[in-house]
């Protein structure tokens, strides 16, 4: 009997790049998940069906078993930790950067740094890394108002263009890390229904040395 496998996706901009990755691995989804308000999705394999989720459930679906492989962004990743997961494969998708930014043309304090994002934990594990004493304010979006009404000095969040720092006055600081997409798997599931997720890791990572040569 073929184990039957659960791939919890991203919805949002990494939806949009893993679909086209996953049917080049022969696993397409039967609906319009664009059109459709279902979270579970049948595929063209019978064994194999799509969960679309927000990004940060991700990690959290896959280390609890409730998808056997997922697909998200290694901000995501590093801010959950990672507990429970391997991560077999950089997907090369939805590149980006996670860096420090500030009002443009103003240095960061030199004491104590007040600094908003919604990425507490990388935050805090960074600043304290460069020795310095800071203090996180949590926020969900709009990170750049932070510095701008004074409710920040510095904050840590997503940059691709930079046009979206420049728009509002800031200018990125320090990177913190380079960011793609990763295919993440339950380490009970890799144990258990290897036979089956094995090929679907080996076409992906297939898929994505193909486009990789055709950049
Ligand atoms: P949610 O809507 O659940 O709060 P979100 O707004 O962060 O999540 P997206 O903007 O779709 O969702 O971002 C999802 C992931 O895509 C991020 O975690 C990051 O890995 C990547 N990402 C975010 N912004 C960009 C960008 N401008 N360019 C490339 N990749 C990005
Ligand atoms: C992301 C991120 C930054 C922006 C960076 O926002 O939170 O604000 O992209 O990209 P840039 O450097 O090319 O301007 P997104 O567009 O996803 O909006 P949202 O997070 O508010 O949904």
């Amino acid at each position: 009997m073929t184990d039957s496998i659960t791939i919890a996706l991203s919805k949002g901009r990494i939806l949009d790049e893993t679909l086209p990755l996953l049917k080049e691995a022969g696993i397409e989804l039967v609906d319009d998940v664009k059109k459709s308000r279902k979270l579970v999705f049948p595929t063209t394999d019978p064994d194999v069906r799509v969960l679309v989720l927000r990004a940060t459930d991700v990690p959290t679906y896959v280390q609890y078993g409730g998808a056997d492989v997922g697909v998200t962004g290694k901000d995501v990743l590093m801010e959950h930790g990672g507990e429970g997961l391997y991560e077999p494969l950089d997907l090369n998708i939805s590149r980006c950067r996670l860096m420090t930014a500030g009002l443009k043309g103003q240095p960061a304090p030199t004491g104590r740094i007040r600094v908003a994002t919604k990425f507490v934990d990388i935050a805090r594990r960074y600043y304290a890394a460069q020795g310095r004493q800071a203090d996180i304010i949590k926020l969900y979006g709009a990170m750049e108002l932070a510095p701008i009404l004074h409710l920040a000095d510095e904050i840590v969040d997503i940059v691709d263009t930079g046009n979206t720092l420049k728009a509002n006055g800031l200018e990125a600081r320090e990177l913190i890390e380079n960011i793609s997409s990763r295919l993440v798997v339950n380490r009970t599931s890799m144990k258990m229904k290897h036979g089956a997720l094995n090929p679907i890791i080996e076409k992906m990572s297939a898929a994505v040395d193909h486009r990789r040569a055709a950049e």
